[in-house]
């Protein structure tokens, strides 16, 4: 993987910190397993870009197999609708405002596939009659709630009710159902619980469907953690995990992927020795996120890849205090580290820009900028 931007002048030893780098070595492996993963499933692969927030790499994604790409927000459709080769976009959020429906269905306008995921018959309403004004047709996944308890109705009998709405509503095309686990953060070997009632509510929801003569040709799910058992939910024909790109410290910690799968790291430079038993770098919270890790919330703020037993103890703005008591060897003032963090995907959308170490064996060394060109697209 290699961008197409200008090389610029840095090397990982001079690039100003804090830095957010990027193994592309990494990055592709990630994108490889997946897709061998979804392909030897049978399942299509639509990959969340709110983790990376970046053309480049949605594109590799998208050479790797993907069929398609999700996004939250209309402002990152708009940045993924330019992504070469990716003609159909989900927009996994309920889009409900004047200004961000219209800008989503304006996208469909180019002959771009769009979706959008709804649990509400009034977001139906608004879309479509967006799509209308737009001369186009929206696709429209329901929304179920499997267990998380954030978004998505909440019966089969709501599904099938929200679905026979979109049915009948000009502008808008029924594509079947997504639902998001999150809730599901176990060890893969031990998912098997929490996916089969998932399975069974899957089977009821789409029993109730079929029986009313709707389709579904799309039931998509699919979060990083429960990926790779995706093949235990037999009704999926698609899946969004987004964080598996890069990968983080909740991921390692929660067993679901290894440390040399983390492709994004932040270089810090120590800047404070003076208060003994600590060692404080330049990234704080406007850096790292002040996530805690979501599984072990007294893990600390990151991994420091170099000082293992060292431990990101508390955040402020601009400052990481690292207690070293634990280190048998210490880092010292002006030396660099490097910062895997809990949470990568927040924490990309802090950065200006990411940068992207050299190919393993890259005679020249330097980095190559990295855009992150959905940075702040919030809307
Ligand atoms: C609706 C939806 N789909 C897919 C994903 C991707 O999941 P993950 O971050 O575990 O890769 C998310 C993550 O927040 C999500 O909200």
């Amino acid at each position: 993987m290699s961008s197409t931007s200008p090389a610029a002048r840095w090397r990982v030893d001079d690039v100003p910190t804090p830095a957010l780098l990027i193994d592309p070595t990494v990055v592709e492996r990630n994108l490889a397993r997946m897709q061998g993963y979804a392909t030897e499933h049978g399942l299509r692969l639509r990959p969340h870009t709110k983790t990376h927030k970046s053309v480049h790499v949605a594109a590799r994604q998208i050479a790797h197999g993907a069929v398609g790409l999700t996004v939250a927000k209309a402002g990152e459709a708009e940045v993924m609708a330019r992504v070469e080769g990716c003609d159909d976009l989900l927009v996994a959020y309920p889009v409900f405002d004047p200004a961000r429906r219209d800008r989503v269905a304006a996208l469909a306008r180019g002959g771009l596939t769009v979706r959008v995921g709804v649990d509400s018959a009034l977001a139906v309403d608004l879309l479509a009659e967006a799509a209308r004004a737009h001369d186009v047709t929206l696709g429209f996944l329901v929304d179920l709630d499997v267990g998380f308890r954030r978004t998505g109705v909440q019966s089969a009998a709501e599904a099938v009710a929200l679905a026979r709405h979109v049915d009948r509503t000009r502008g808008a095309r029924l594509d079947g159902v997504m639902f998001y686990a999150g809730h599901i953060k176990a060890r893969p070997t031990e998912q098997a619980a929490s996916l089969g009632s998932v399975a069974t509510l899957l089977a009821e929801v789409l029993d109730a469907w079929h029986a009313s003569g709707l389709r579904a040709p799309i039931v998509s799910g699919g979060s990083t953690p429960t990926a790779l058992q995706s093949h235990a939910l037999p009704q999926l024909t698609e899946i969004r995990p987004g964080t598996y790109a890069y990968q983080d410290m909740n991921g390692v910690r929660g067993g679901h992927c290894a440390l040399d799968d983390c492709a994004a790291s932040l270089a810090c430079t120590v800047i404070s020795t003076a208060v003994p038993g600590k060692v404080v770098v330049d990234a704080g919270s406007k850096t790292l996120t002040s996530d805690r890790n979501s599984l072990f919330s007294d893990s600390g703020f990151g991994h420091v890849v170099e000082y293992p037993q060292a431990k990101v103890v508390r955040l402020s703005e601009e400052h990481g205090e690292l207690d070293v008591t634990s280190c048998d060897r210490r880092p010292k003032l002006g030396d660099r580290v490097r910062i895997i963090p809990n949470h990568i995907c927040p924490c990309v959308n802090l950065q200006d820009r990411a940068w992207l170490l050299p190919d393993e064996g890259a005679a020249d060394g330097y980095l190559q900028p990295l855009p992150i060109d959905a940075r702040g697209r919030l809307s």
